[in-house]
């Protein structure tokens, strides 16, 4: 008995009201909330896509968007209601408001604005796994980080890029390739993801990396820094999503929790090798940089110094490369399919190399299509989907509706703002003919502010020119040598040509844009 005397009648009212109460309560507040974003027209579901639960949850019609909607949709949830800027209203626990964004001069006014649009940090606190980073922090804590990081990513670098790539393709040619005419690749990221692992040991760290399984484990270790590096950047999902207390669960899990260990010890042990040492004139690599900015008093004069831990969580951040990987899979698959752009970019590599010498990186800005066609995958292609922030303050945007009427955009302070970057990219308003395969697009004049695989302003990806690097390399020195097509297998053998692009492009986003399966084969120039 609640309390004696009180009787079923009594209590029943009382819970009756308490829900009535809150059912008012709840009205109000999002009758409120839809004020505040003056009934902008968008998605109204059950759960939040900005949510832990909301982003994991799969497609449910009025429940949830599903963790791929953006990709999934692109422009078109715009188009329908002739808007850049559409809402997504959610009501559990609470009603919120999330905006997607897909307007060059709204998403200028975000990127570049310091203080009024900021990272919604809570969404990144997983990322700190491994330590304070720049990527997961905003404010005074950014920028420290900031001034050391974006000192190691120099042009200095970009050279060392350059060259480390064009080495661990040529030592692939020369030894897991050597002696084959046709090469099978079940799965393109198979191939590119241990090439982009073998660029940033190099340009990253200092270190080569084989093609040949030769490592031995060095005494105090289980697993050989390539193995730690290379499944690292694979099973940074499990880390990311499954709480420490589970790590020890599956055999999975427990493989997961040894190689961030692993990975943990051996920067550690870098950091200790490298402490107090001079920076040397071919020292170029990030990790020395990044040491050494860090102990330049000049530089770091009115700032605390990064401490181990700040170290290797800013270390740890560059591993996460996954991204040049995958967009370079679908740069491939882009090229197999379409054998005449192929042809197109081989043709401009022999008028760039007639004599065949291997290109340098001063030899860069002359492979324009090898630059447009990693663009174009980057556009068709990008692997970060979603790029989240926080309005701190009540704001407007001004837009051009479908019928060019001009339309004001209320923002409320507090409502997640989605750069929606799939939407953007092939927004018609931007890109011609945007569902087209046409690297010539970046060989002209193309909106710079309509591409944004790296996000942009402030919290650019630093590694953008890392990756634009990388990514021009790799195709260059492919090419140059090799044809690609899509695998022939004889389950899909009677398929049309846009069931065969449907197939092979299929792409999903858990952490970034990766292809489902993309089978390629290659074959030797003779
Ligand atoms: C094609 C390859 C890449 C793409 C598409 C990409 C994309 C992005 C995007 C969208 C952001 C912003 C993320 C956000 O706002 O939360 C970002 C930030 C960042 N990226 Fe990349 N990235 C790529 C390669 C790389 C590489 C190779 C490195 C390092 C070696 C790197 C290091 C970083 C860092 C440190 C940041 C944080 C910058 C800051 O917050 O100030 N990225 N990247
Ligand atoms: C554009 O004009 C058409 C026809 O008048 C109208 O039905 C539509 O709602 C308008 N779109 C917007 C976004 O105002
Ligand atoms: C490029 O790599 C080669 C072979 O490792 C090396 O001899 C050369 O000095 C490097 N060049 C630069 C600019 O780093
Ligand atoms: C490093 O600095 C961070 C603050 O940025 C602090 O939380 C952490 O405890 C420090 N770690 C060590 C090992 O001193
Ligand atoms: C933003 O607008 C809301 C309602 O329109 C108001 O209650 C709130 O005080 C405003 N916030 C600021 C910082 O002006």
């Amino acid at each position: 008995m609640i309390v004696s005397g009180l009787s079923l009648k009594t209590f029943a009212i009382l819970v009756g009201s308490a829900a009535v109460l809150r059912a008012v309560e709840f009205c109000l507040d999002l009758r409120r909330l839809l004020r505040s974003i003056n009934y902008l027209p968008g998605y109204r579901t059950v759960f939040s896509s900005t949510t832990v639960l909301g982003s994991l949850l799969p497609r449910m019609p009025l429940l949830a968007l599903g963790r791929d909607h953006s990709w999934r949709l692109k422009h078109a949830p715009f188009a329908e209601r002739g808007l850049d800027i559409i809402s997504a209203v959610s009501f559990w626990p609470k009603p919120m408001g999330n905006m997607f964004i897909a307007d060059v001069q709204a998403i200028k006014d975000i990127v570049w604005s310091r203080g009024l649009f900021q990272k919604p940090l809570s969404q990144y606190a997983a990322l700190k796994v491994l330590g304070g980073n720049i990527v997961a922090s905003e404010g005074d804590e950014w920028k420290r980080y900031h001034k050391v990081v974006a000192r190691a990513f120099s042009e200095r670098n970009n050279r060392l890029v350059w060259n480390a790539t064009t080495q661990v393709i040529l030592e692939l040619f020369d030894t897991a390739w050597i002696g084959k005419d046709e090469v099978v690749v079940d799965h393109a990221v198979d191939l590119t993801l241990p090439i982009g692992l073998f660029v940033i040991g190099a340009a990253g760290f200092g270190r080569h990396i084989s093609w040949k399984d030769d490592a031995v484990i060095p005494p105090g270790h289980q697993l050989t820094f390539k193995d730690a590096l290379l499944t690292t950047s694979h099973d940074l999902f499990i880390k990311l999503l499954v709480p420490r207390w589970a790590m020890g669960f599956t055999k999975r899990f427990r493989r997961a929790r040894l190689e961030f260990d692993e990975l943990r010890r051996y920067l550690t042990e870098m950091i200790q090798e490298r402490k107090g040492f001079q920076l040397k004139e071919d020292d170029k690599d990030l990790f020395s940089s990044l040491l050494a900015a860090n102990d330049d008093e000049n530089l770091m004069k009115d700032e605390v110094k990064l401490n181990d831990s700040e170290l290797i969580g800013n270390m740890f951040t560059l591993m996460i490369d996954e991204t040049i990987a995958h967009s370079l899979a679908f740069a491939l698959a882009l090229l197999a399919l379409y054998t005449d752009k192929q042809e197109e970019l081989y043709q401009h590599i022999k008028r760039v190399l007639p004599d065949g010498r291997i290109p340098t990186y001063d030899d860069m800005p002359s492979l324009s299509y090898s630059s447009a066609v990693f663009n174009e995958a980057l556009r068709m292609f990008p692997p970060v989907t979603n790029v989240p922030k926080l309005s701190a303050e009540n704001t407007t945007f001004t837009i051009t509706d479908v019928n060019g009427t001009q339309k004001t955009v209320s923002v409320p302070e507090g409502i997640t703002l989605t750069l929606a970057v799939p939407a953007l990219h092939y927004n018609p308003k931007y890109w011609e003919d945007p569902h087209t395969f046409k690297p010539e697009r970046f060989l002209g004049d193309w909106n710079r502010d309509a591409f944004l695989p790296f996000s942009g302003g402030y919290r650019v990806c630093v590694g953008r020119k890392f990756s634009e690097t990388e990514g021009a390399a790799v195709l260059t020195m492919l090419f140059s040598q090799y044809t690609v097509s899509i695998k022939d297998e004889p389950q899909f053998a009677g398929e049309s040509f846009e069931q065969r692009k449907a197939r092979v492009l299929d792409a999903k986003s858990i952490l970034t844009l990766a292809p489902t399966r993309l089978p390629l084969v290659f074959r030797r120039r003779t």
